[in-house]
């Protein structure tokens, strides 16, 4: 084993949920995917698209089903390897949403109207189905079916594990040890990047890098990143820009200190950083949008590949719903 890499450890299995609800960005990949593709190496990973999830907003079949394959894709063409990671689509694994409804059984009310996710929709006046205020629910079944101890998230989801970990000791306290409480693992290095505005990068501000459009769309939206307009001649603080930002996650350690030095020096324009920015994405991301495209363009395969995981995820889930049917009594 190479030095100060961690050992996998078979036992510990890791598992988190991607909503397939939009195109994925840089923002995605630097917050979430990277970090998770990195876990592989020390947990037993389980990852799956959370279309069930989606459907509290996402109501247009077609497009549901598009985004799908396109994290498939996605996450696939980033380097998740099939093999080491069980990849699925929660659709395919019936056991999740009866394990939810059981769970449901021992879930206060009260908590879920206590869920930030769930208070958010209702102080925006939004129209709140009962299958957001459910949503807690079905991701615990999602996490408690396959027995996952960490479950890799955002800071926004940490709350719904806390959920899912008091569902799980509610549950167990009846009928003994069955589920396994969960813990969120919210990786304290994780990157967020600002979007082209400064905003944290997000689909709903409109100000994100794509990461899988051609090159000539990205590295127009690149140029578009928001600079100040002082002349070439000043000296500038890479810290206070945006493009900087974004670009110090994509350059090695030595380039990204070599450009600051050169900004502060003075003399150096921002359409030279923006540059610098294009080409570094074009570096990293040629290899992976050619992947992505091909893996699209085959959807019989991705499709297979799809399936393939589910019949796993399904035989696993199995196991824990045979238990949980027979510890509360129905078939
Ligand atoms: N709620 C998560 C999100 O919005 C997605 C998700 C669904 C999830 N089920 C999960 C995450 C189970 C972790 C574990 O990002």
């Amino acid at each position: 084993m190479a030095a100060g890499r961690p050992t996998l450890n078979p036992d510990l299995i890791a598992l988190t949920g991607i909503k397939p609800s939009g195109e994925p960005h840089l923002g995605n990949y630097l917050g979430m995917i990277r970090p998770a593709l990195a876990l592989a190496g020390n947990y037993r990973t389980f990852y799956f698209i959370a279309d069930y999830h989606a459907l509290t907003t996402l109501h247009d079949g077609a497009e549901l089903r598009r985004l799908t394959r396109v994290i498939a894709a996605t996450w696939l063409a980033l380097g998740l390897d099939p093999e080491r990671t069980l990849l699925y689509r929660q659709s395919d694994v019936p056991q999740i949403p009866e394990l939810a409804w059981i769970l449901s059984c021992f879930t206060p009310k009260g908590l879920l109207d206590r869920a930030h996710a769930f208070k958010d929709a209702r102080a925006k006046n939004q129209e709140v189905s009962a299958g957001l205020h459910f949503y807690p629910v079905l991701m615990s079944a999602d996490i408690l079916a396959f027995r996952a101890h960490a479950v890799p998230v955002g800071r926004d989801q940490k709350q719904h594990v806390e959920i899912c970990r008091d569902i799980a000791l509610a549950f167990n306290h009846v009928y003994g040890d069955i589920l396994t409480p969960p813990e969120p693992l919210i990786q304290a290095a994780v990157q967020t990047i600002p979007g082209i505005d400064g905003r944290k990068m997000s689909k709903s501000y409109g100000n994100t890098l794509p990461l899988f459009a051609p090159p000539q769309a990205l590295r127009k939206r690149v140029f578009q990143i928001q600079t100040d307009s002082s002349p070439v001649e000043a000296p500038k603080d890479p810290d206070q820009a945006v493009v900087f930002q974004i670009y110090r996650c994509f350059a090695a350690p030595d380039e990204s200190a070599q450009l600051a030095a050169r900004l502060r020096a003075g003399g150096l324009g921002w359409a030279v950083v923006k540059q610098a920015l294009a080409d570094a994405l074009e570096r990293q991301l040629a290899e992976p949008r050619r992947r992505y495209q091909q893996l699209l363009a085959d959807e019989p395969e991705l499709d297979r590949l799809l399936a393939d995981g589910g019949e796993r995820a399904r035989a696993l889930a199995a196991g824990l719903l045979d238990e949980v049917r027979r510890a509360v009594g129905v078939r």
